[in-house]
């Protein structure tokens, strides 16, 4: 038996493509072991969006290569594949700069890795071609047996690439332009996975309320349309979507927060930063009171719903009273968690180029500041839930013995004791207490059993 060790870094399409690259393999006889030390086969899913990530691909690299070194001195070849957007971003580089990688695999053509691990064996393989045909049309289904192994929740990639070119981004470089599947597609792949148990569903796509797929009528279909369909398949309980950009919020995706029950009431809206000006440099399209309008008619919609962003701190040119600027925006929205980085210039984009840029201390200083606003935010999103009643999908084994946990419909992980419950129910519970990174709370009825 053949097996292979798979590695995501960076963002949930990424944990997505790994899923199915293991299905693709799957069909070559692979089987997924946790342990690099005895697979055949590793394979790094890399991520190109700031330089910490892209960095420790190499890091990393220079393990395997000593690691392949010891395994070929018992004997035992070890095929080295990077995959991922620094796959795509460096090509030929990569082998380079780390010689013992034999294949390098971007993310439109990893349907093709059969072929080319055949082709690795003669010689080191580089392709990060962008081909006509779609990669979906080539990508085995996941047997249901590996749906099940993989959990009651699952991602569905509906759309790639970007076409809003923010002015520090890689994505409009690695993955391309924007495209969006077709609906018959997205449908078939969700049915399988409904059917062999997974009840929630995350819609991936680097800018995913861009959706615009071919329906099922042969018209292009809206996020908000698709996901009115989505929400008729039996057995899909929760739906959510990732990542949005403010300018494609269209009426019709808010309508489904508003009418949809299954749409879960959490949404991932990044801002980048709260200054206009910086918001311009940075080629958002939109001014922070633009945001503030429109998390309000979100709200409006769904006024339960619970926010998340991203931020960027130190963006070329940021003065002390933009970042002032965020804060107010932070403090205005008050998100339920968010995501902050410090300005990572990257190669090719418009950003690296402008020469502002702000020392790192004071990079540092800022997203400490921020980051501690947040915090506070966050934790008292939390808090708010003691005593509350919410329904929460277990998901998975819990941290001790006893203990199963899972998510709120707000994305809140929680955990209950739980002797009468099983992985796969939604139960109502209680929450008791908040910790730092979860809520505690206890089961208030028999569970509805999984379908
Ligand atoms: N530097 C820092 N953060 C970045 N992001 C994207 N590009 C960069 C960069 N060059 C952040 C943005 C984006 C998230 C996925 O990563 O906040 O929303
Ligand atoms: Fe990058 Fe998102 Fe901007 Fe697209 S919308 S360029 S993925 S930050």
């Amino acid at each position: 038996m053949k097996k292979v060790h798979i590695k995501s870094y960076g963002c949930q399409m990424n944990v997505y493509d790994g899923q199915r690259m293991a299905d693709v393999l799957g069909q070559e006889g692979y089987v997924e072991t946790a342990t690099p030390e005895d697979a055949d086969l590793i394979l790094l899913n890399t991520c190109h969006i700031r330089e910490r990530a892209a960095h420790k691909v190499y890091t990393e690299l220079g393990k395997l290569r000593d690691l392949k070194r010891e395994r070929k001195a018992q004997g035992q070849e070890t095929t080295l594949v990077v995959a991922g957007c620094v796959a795509q971003a460096e090509g030929a580089e990569i082998q380079r700069r780390q010689p013992a990688v034999d294949l390098v695999v971007g993310p439109q053509t990893y349907h093709r890795l059969p072929a080319l691990l055949a082709q690795a064996k003669a010689a080191r393989v580089v392709d990060t071609e962008l081909p006509p045909e779609d990669k979906f049309d080539h990508l085995p289904a996941p047997k249901p047996a590996a749906i099940l192994a993989r959990g009651v929740t699952a991602f569905v990639t509906v759309q790639e690439g970007c076409d809003k070119f923010c002015a520090f981004c890689v994505v409009p470089y690695t993955r391309g332009a924007e495209f969006s599947r077709p609906v018959a597609q997205i449908l078939a792949e969700t049915e399988r996975l409904a059917a062999a148990g997974v009840q929630d569903v995350t819609l991936l796509g680097q800018n995913v309320n861009a959706y615009h797929g071919e329906g099922t009528d042969g018209r292009s279909w809206s996020l908000g349309r698709l996901m009115r369909r989505i929400a008729e398949i039996p057995g899909i309980a929760r739906i959510r979507y990732t990542t949005s950009h403010p300018r494609d919020m269209d009426e019709e995706l808010i309508g489904a927060h508003r009418e949809l029950p299954q749409l879960m009431p959490f949404l991932h809206l990044p801002v980048q930063a709260g200054s206009d000006r910086i918001l311009e440099a940075m080629n958002r399209k939109h001014t922070a009171d633009a945001y503030r309008r429109l998390i309000d008619k979100i709200r409006a919609a769904r006024p339960d719903i619970a926010l998340s962003s991203d931020f960027i701190v130190g963006f070329p040119g940021e003065s002390d009273a933009d970042f002032e600027e965020t804060l107010r925006l932070i403090g205005d929205v008050r998100f339920a968690s968010a995501y902050s980085f410090k300005y990572s210039p990257r190669p090719g984009t418009p950003a690296a180029e402008l020469t502002q840029q702000v020392p790192a201390q004071v990079m540092d200083e800022r997203l400490q500041r921020l980051q501690a606003l947040v915090e506070a935010h966050r934790q008292d999103f939390n808090r708010a839930m003691v005593g509350r009643r919410v329904e929460v999908l277990l998901e998975r084994a819990g941290r001790h013995p006893g203990q199963l946990a899972g998510k709120t419909p707000y994305m809140q992980a929680v955990q209950i004791e739980s002797t009468a419950q099983r992985i796969g129910d939604r139960v109502m519970v209680e929450i008791e207490r908040a910790g730092s990174n979860s809520l505690f709370g206890r089961a208030l009825e028999r569970p509805e059993l999984a379908a």
